[in-house]
């Protein structure tokens, strides 16, 4: 986690749109290249890996943010039918090329924060035509967006509120219908699920998370956000590529995650932006395991998809360092997305998804510098 190497005076060659080589100005060979960039002064850094976003929705969620001001918690507020309920009424009521023009600009916008590879979910639909809807926003995004774009299947983010008395029929309505169209027509690349006090049990998550490896999607999901749900146990169970939110992390979380295949995500834009207590990022660092940092970038828990100002919290609050926090949305970012053979790196055949800084004195300097954007352009390829 806390290793960072640097070159200083350094070139880097891309082809093809890969990393070629690099090494030391001194070593530079002779070079005949169709685009020439002088970074004097300035860095370059693979581009962030933004694992985890909401990024498809389909309108702001200000009204609660001024709730939450008053008193109203993040749980009450679903309770009463607003948040992801609030955010599922008004995807279903847009038009599938307004969505995906609204989701496009958003991920215009985070690439010029140097996010050079993303996931987005679903689950703003909570019924099969939603949802398919959604996730065929996110393919239309991976097939004309320039950064890889992966898709997770978030059915199991919230009941809907004709089934908040029959809660088996609409696990059953996942499983049943939704999962073999959503695999059919190979609209996800993960499983996803809120396993939350009051979302999604434990039981609950086991049968979705068995049910989505029938079709080969490997799980990543939600838990221990609000509560000690089991969550981060469920996932490590079944080979979770990722766990992700984790404000409640005790011994038992750490003990499950050590020697295992699953990446601790951390949110904590989200933390932040709900006023909860932070991800304990030193105690899981501390223990021997690496921790991915990513935006949670939705209208309800995190209206924000900029990577620096992620940084920043984790330094700050977190008290990660630099280096841990930048390669946590790196190299940690591609692997909570079994993308680290391609991305998350400076190397001989990775994909040149890269970071080119405006002048800064130092790597610190980025998340130091916080509100301000120090990310002059994102190359890709
Ligand atoms: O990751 N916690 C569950 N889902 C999202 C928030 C969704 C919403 O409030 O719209 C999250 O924080
Ligand atoms: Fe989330």
């Amino acid at each position: 986690m806390s290793v960072l190497p640097v070159t200083e005076h350094a070139w880097l060659i891309a082809e093809n749109g890969l990393i070629h080589s690099f090494g030391e100005m001194a070593d530079l060979p002779e070079t005949h290249a169709d685009e020439t960039i002088d970074a004097t002064g300035r860095m370059v850094l693979p581009a962030w890996v933004d694992s985890h976003t909401h990024l498809v929705f389909a309108a702001p969620r200000d009204g609660e943010f001024t709730d939450r001001i008053k008193g109203l918690s993040y749980e009450e507020i679903a309770r009463r039918g607003g948040g992801i309920l609030n955010s599922a009424g008004r995807l279903n009521a847009m038009d599938e090329n307004e969505l995906y023009d609204q989701s496009l600009a958003r991920l215009n916008a985070v690439m010029a924060t140097g996010t050079g590879a993303i996931e987005i979910k679903s689950g703003y639909g909570l019924c099969l035509e939603g949802e398919l809807k959604m996730l065929r926003v996110i393919r239309r995004l991976r097939e004309n967006a320039p950064i890889p774009v992966m898709a997770s299947f978030l059915a199991a983010h919230a009941y809907p509120l004709e089934y908040r008395q029959n809660k088996v029929g609409y696990i059953n309505l996942i499983i049943n219908e939704m999962l073999p169209r959503v695999a059919g027509e190979g609209l996800a690349d993960f499983m996803d699920a809120f396993c939350e006090e009051g979302f999604f049990g434990v039981p609950e998550t086991e049968r979705l998370l068995e049910a989505a490896a029938k079709y080969g999607l490997r799980p990543k999901i939600h838990a221990n956000q609000l509560h000690y749900s089991g969550g981060v146990q469920v996932g490590v169970k079944h080979n979770a590529l990722s766990v992700d939110h984790l404000e409640c992390v005790g011994e038992a979380e750490i003990e499950s995650l050590r020697g295992s295949d699953t990446m601790p995500v951390l949110l904590p834009g989200a933390a932040f932006f709900l006023g909860m207590h932070y991800q304990p990022a030193r105690k899981i660092i501390d223990a021997g395991l690496p921790v991915c940092l990513a935006t949670d970038y939705n209208p309800g828990s995190c209206p924000s998809g900029n990577i620096p100002l992620m940084l920043t919290i984790a330094c700050t609050q977190l008290r990660m360092t630099p280096e841990e926090a930048i390669n946590a949305v790196t190299i940690n970012g591609a692997a909570a997305l079994g993308l680290q053979r391609e991305l998350g790196t400076i190397k001989a055949g990775k994909k040149a998804n890269l970071i080119l800084t405006k002048p800064i004195p130092s790597l610190a300097y980025i998340p130091y510098d916080y509100g301000n954007n120090n990310i002059a352009r994102l190359i890709v390829g």
